[in-house]
């Protein structure tokens, strides 16, 4: 039996099983970029917060975790493409995953998203209130993306994509 086909487009070429994690501050337009992405490849703390208890509750974020772990390992055990939709700006957060993905024998790309500051500030203004990060959050999240593309080819992906939304 034929199962879903990677999502090709604007990410590249995925491979099945492949572990994409994008890399990008909140409004760099990480979640745009996989519109092609059939929903049920996308993985997204923001998603299983929703699912564990409501939307924007990051109280829920522990259980979130827990469900993302789980629900990556149940995929990549059966070799099916997953996205990992969250900013993924922290180091200890890109190693688990690139440490989950090897643990299954599977590849683990990084998908790291770039736009000005000036204009992720304007996107995320624009935001209803539950989407919008504080200002000042996003600037971190900006930053600490930035650092994340020079020591991205460190840290064990084995491929690591550049994508601009502006
Ligand atoms: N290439 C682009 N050009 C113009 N606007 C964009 C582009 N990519 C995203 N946006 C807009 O920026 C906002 C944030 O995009 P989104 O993909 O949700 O970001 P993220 O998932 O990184 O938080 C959305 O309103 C979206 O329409
Ligand atoms: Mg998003």
């Amino acid at each position: 039996m034929k199962h879903s086909t990677a999502p090709e487009g604007v990410l590249g070429p995925i491979k099945p099983g492949d572990l994409v994690v994008m890399v990008g501050c909140s409004a760099s337009g990480k979640s745009s970029l996989l519109a092609a992405v059939p929903a049920h490849q996308i993985v997204s703390l923001d998603r299983l917060r929703a699912v564990a208890s409501a939307p924007g509750d990051q109280d829920a974020t522990a259980d979130a975790v827990l469900l993302q772990h789980q629900i990556l390992g149940m995929r990549l055990r059966r070799a099916r493409t997953s996205i990992v939709d969250n900013t993924s700006v922290e180091q200890l957060h890109r190693l688990q995953l690139v440490e989950l993905a090897h643990q299954y024998g599977r590849r683990c790309v990084a998908a790291w998203v770039d736009a000005p500051l000036p204009t992720c500030l304007a996107r995320n203004a624009l935001r209803p209130d539950h989407e919008r990060v504080p200002e000042d959050v996003l600037r971190w999240q900006h930053a600490m993306a930035r650092a994340a593309r020079l020591t991205l080819p460190n840290e064990g992906f084995d491929e690591i994509r550049h994508h601009r939304t502006a």
